[in-house]
């Protein structure tokens, strides 16, 4: 199965950041049910003891009652003054400036799917982002077209990803897991399709599979894949996807170098195996309809060969 049924949840933290998050979370649901339970239980409390009898004279007529009102402006100053400080407290240890640190990954939010690269290496990849864990990564948001949001809830905040601006965002992840998360600002057909998965590796781990993305593709040594190879070039495929070691270069698309390696495809739409491929050349719009893949005629042993060509490149 793709995703689990339970969703993923902010109950859950699974960074530093998100703990801090949680934890701010929780005090404002306990001081919101103390009050609401205090409000309802007193006026249960006063309904039933003050409640007219027959023979009641008028009752006596008050005004003013200096101890009831500062009780009753001074309390909730009281509390909007603490979780006023508890939240900005929060907000300094989780989000601080980045200042001229460079991002450990740039995320690039498209429709509808996301990039990620990783500066200083070659890597490019899609909706699949492995980062390490133990250490506090900087995050750089971007956007491509329109505006996307950034959010695995169990990793923490959520983060706007705006064409032209560049927002950040820190994680500190503390074990090894798959984090899903998803789009969450409405960026058009496909929104819904438009996930996120974090692979969360150990250090060594991680640095292997930087090392390994980081190598151009490999030429398929013969046969089917190889014509595809060909058919990939000359349907212009390249424009708008890359392929490191070959004249592909475009950037409109997935970087495909390592297509392979990844377990779904489309933005964690689909499982990726051979049968979800060939559907897709076949008909990106059947598949995903909105999708910017345009829909090439070809005959079946030409897609064939693309196909196998494309789960070639591991
Ligand atoms: Cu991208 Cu919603």
């Amino acid at each position: 199965m793709l995703y689990s049924l339970a969703p993923p949840s902010i109950f859950d933290p699974a960074s530093r950041e998100a703990d801090r998050l949680y934890a701010l979370d929780v005090y404002f649901i306990v001081a919101s049910l103390a009050v609401l339970l205090l409000v309802i239980g007193l006026l249960i409390y006063i309904v039933l003891k003050f409640r007219a009898q027959p023979g009641d004279e008028e009752p006596r007529q008050i005004g003013g009652n200096r101890k009831l009102e500062i009780l009753m402006i001074g309390g909730p100053t009281v509390l909007v003054a603490i979780f006023f400080y508890l939240t900005v407290t929060t907000m300094r240890a989780v989000h601080p400036p980045a200042g001229n640190r460079s991002p450990d990954v740039v995320i690039n939010g498209r429709q509808f799917w996301w990039e990620a690269s990783y500066p200083g290496t070659a890597v490019t990849t899609a909706n699949e982002i492995h980062l390490p864990v133990g250490r506090t990564l900087l995050l750089q948001l971007r956007a491509a077209d329109v505006i996307h949001d950034w959010w695995v809830p169990t990793l923490g905040q959520k983060m706007d990803a705006i064409p032209g601006q560049s927002n950040h965002l820190w994680v500190t992840i503390k074990k090894p897991g798959i984090y899903d998360g998803v789009c969450s600002e409405f960026c058009g057909a496909q929104h819904a399709w438009m996930r996120i998965r974090v692979v969360a590796q150990p250090e060594a781990e991680y640095r292997r599979w930087l090392q390994e993305r980081g190598q151009s593709a490999r030429t398929p040594a013969g046969g089917t894949a190889l014509t595809g190879a060909h058919i990939f070039k000359n349907a212009t495929c390249g424009n708008c996807h890359r392929v490191r070691g070959t004249d592909a270069s475009g950037n409109a698309g997935p970087d495909l170098t390592h297509f392979a390696s990844r377990k779904t495809m489309l933005a964690g739409m689909l499982p990726n195996t051979k049968e979800n491929v060939r559907k897709w050349l076949q008909n990106p719009q059947a598949v995903k309809p909105g999708a910017l893949m345009p829909q090439f005629k070809y005959p079946k042993d030409s897609l064939n060969a693309l196909v196998d060509y494309l789960v070639s490149l591991q």
